[in-house]
């Protein structure tokens, strides 16, 4: 599905944007199940079965068309090779997590400021956090948008390069060689960075020594409302794929709802690279 100049497109940005990911007639298809399932962020009628447990789950209940249309959603991973992406992003074995889908009705608010996921806690930064991750876990997510969206409306919006310098905050942190302070929103990633001794672990541990400098420059200016230079139009059958421990934002939805499908993907657990 992506060739190999887009996969390293992809690992150098966190992120992609994939053109008609989906053809019309499978689009058409799967527009038919989301508008149907679909409700608000965290409705349960929005996740599709993703393993073995969730379908025989479906069975049991004798819900077949639960079962058929999450059998649909689920064959996109099998005919796009969703885990090859995967595995070529993270150089690692992965699995799925999750699929699920949701809508964001037009309005006024902005559906997700500018933030990092894998961060823990929310924009106060007043979580008590007693486990800190392993950097490896974090998921790649593959977004496909099933209505338009556009500079400024509903499109996610991602900062390139970003979740290099996300993958060694986490990083530090877990090895301890870094202290946590709330880094979720990007005024506190910015505020994390400007700590000389994370500057500096940072620095050291990535090939690009201007990796920080050149992401202040260019999130200096950023506002969570309106339009950014990150922007762009999508049309339904488009995805973007990206890495979720870079900074990004999902823009207010000013013209339309904007209905989605997501698929998470991380790297298996006996994967994960081993710090010494
Ligand atoms: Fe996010």
């Amino acid at each position: 599905m992506l060739n190999s100049e887009s996969i390293l497109k992809l690992k150098t940005n966190g992120f992609i944007k994939v053109q008609k990911f989906l053809s019309d007639s499978e689009l058409e298809k799967i527009q038919k199940i989301c508008q149907y399932r679909c409700k608000s962020k965290g409705n349960k009628e929005g996740f599709f079965s993703h393993n073995f447990k969730s379908f025989l789950v479906k069975i049991l209940k004798l819900n077949f068309k639960k079962f058929n249309d999450d059998l649909r959603i689920f064959k996109i991973t099998k005919e796009k090779k969703l885990s090859y992406i995967g595995q070529n992003f993270f150089g690692k074995t992965v699995e799925i997590n999750n699929i699920d889908g949701y809508i964001s009705p037009k309005g006024n608010t902005v559906i997700l400021p500018w933030h990092t996921d894998r961060a823990y806690t929310d924009k106060h930064g007043d979580k008590n956090i007693k486990n800190f991750l392993h950097p490896d876990d974090c998921n790649l997510k593959i977004f496909i948008y099933l209505t338009n969206v556009g500079p400024g409306n509903g499109c996610m919006s991602y900062i390139p390069k970003s979740h290099e310098i996300g993958y060694h905050i986490r990083k530090g942190i877990f090895t301890k060689k870094l202290q946590y302070s709330p880094y979720w929103s990007l005024k506190q990633f910015r505020e994390f960075l400007k700590i000389k001794k994370n500057f500096d672990y940072i620095t050291t541990s990535s090939d690009d020594k201007n990796l920080i400098d050149s992401f202040m420059k260019i999130s200096e200016n950023l506002k969570d409302a309106g339009e950014s230079e990150f922007d762009y139009e999508a049309n339904p059958g488009d995805a973007i794929i990206f890495s979720e421990g870079g900074i990004h934002r999902g823009s207010t939805p000013t013209k339309n709802d904007r209905l989605v499908l997501r698929y998470f993907y991380k790297p298996q657990k006996q994967s994960y690279t081993v710090f010494e």
